[in-house]
């Protein structure tokens, strides 16, 4: 069903004022308005919203379809626009990740007591319902490991770190810059080959990103050639919901060694010369 509310010029009116004509369509199937408005100030990312960020109350949401099934979330790639608008202006039309949480009952929620401890997380009804596996429990889970993420990466954007803007984070949703050049997204670097001389621009990357979290004082915590994205020669880190606060957490230390081994590991099997306890040395310097 379409909604056309026309303002039309009437008929004593000349032509000093512009006529707003709106044209509200309701949202399709695979469509929704958009959520922006829907949540609390505290709930969007950073300030300044780059240009690119949709904010216009009657954009709509749309589907595009599932980017990529994980482990404890689904990606799916959808497009936020206002109806009808210029498409190549700034905060008209843009393409997002959105990275919807699953209930535990589905995923791989392992690292969950080892990754908030430390968290301050309290007995509360909340965490009751987690534990016993209600529905109401799982739904809460979601919420809490995307708030998580979506914390984490306000405050890496806000460090100038390389990872998606945060646009929003809508109970187990959130929505994120989508990393990628049309609607592909970018290749993982685990996808990269080239000789050493080609992927030590690549490394020499992630460490300056690790440098970055180390003065943080944090660790991702799931560091991998799977969870860095490059676009155009640039290394994106993604999926922070376990970042690890690496002094107050018992297992901090361990969390940051296991970074530094995944990606020495990975890049060593490339043929690069770089070494994990070296790396994590400097880093734990770099913390304190
Ligand atoms: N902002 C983004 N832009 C482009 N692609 C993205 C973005 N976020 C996630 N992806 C794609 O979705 C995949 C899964 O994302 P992510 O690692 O955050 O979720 P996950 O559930 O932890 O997945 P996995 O279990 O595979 O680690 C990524 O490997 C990447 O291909
Ligand atoms: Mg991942």
């Amino acid at each position: 069903m379409s909604i056309h509310t026309a303002f039309t010029r009437p008929a004593s009116s000349d032509a000093f004022f512009p006529i707003p004509t709106f044209n509200l369509t309701d949202p399709g199937d695979d469509q929704r308005w958009s959520t922006w408005l829907a949540v609390t100030p505290s709930e969007r990312g950073p300030r300044p919203h780059p240009a690119w960020v949709v904010t216009s109350a009657g954009a709509i949401d749309t589907e595009l379809g599932i980017l990529k099934t994980g482990k404890e979330a689904d990606v799916f790639l959808i497009e936020r626009a206002v109806p009808d608008a210029d498409v190549t202006a700034p905060g008209q039309s843009v393409i997002l990740a959105a990275k919807r949480y699953r209930g535990p009952e589905m995923s791989d929620f392992h690292r969950s007591s080892r990754y908030t401890e430390g968290r301050g997380m309290r007995n509360t009804r909340d965490t009751r319902a987690i534990a016993r596996g209600s529905s109401y429990g799982r739904s809460v889970a979601a919420s809490r490991w995307a708030a998580a993420e979506f914390e984490a990466l306000c405050m890496l954007s806000e460090r100038g770190l390389p990872v998606p803007y945060p646009v929003q984070v809508n109970g187990s949703e959130l929505l994120l810059e989508f990393i990628g050049e049309g609607r592909s997204a970018a290749p993982r670097l685990a996808q990269q080959r080239g000789t050493a001389a080609e992927l030590w621009p690549l490394y020499e990357q992630v460490v300056e990103i690790m440098r970055g979290f180390a003065r943080a004082g944090v660790a991702h915590g799931d560091l991998s050639a799977y969870n860095l994205l490059v676009h155009r020669g640039r290394v994106v880190v993604i999926d922070l919901p376990q970042l690890v606060e690496v002094v107050s957490n018992p297992g901090g230390m361990d969390m940051l060694y296991r970074d530094c081994v995944n990606v020495c590991t990975w890049f060593t099997r490339q043929g690069l010369i770089c070494d994990a306890d070296a790396v994590f040395g400097e880093l734990v310097a770099e913390m304190f």
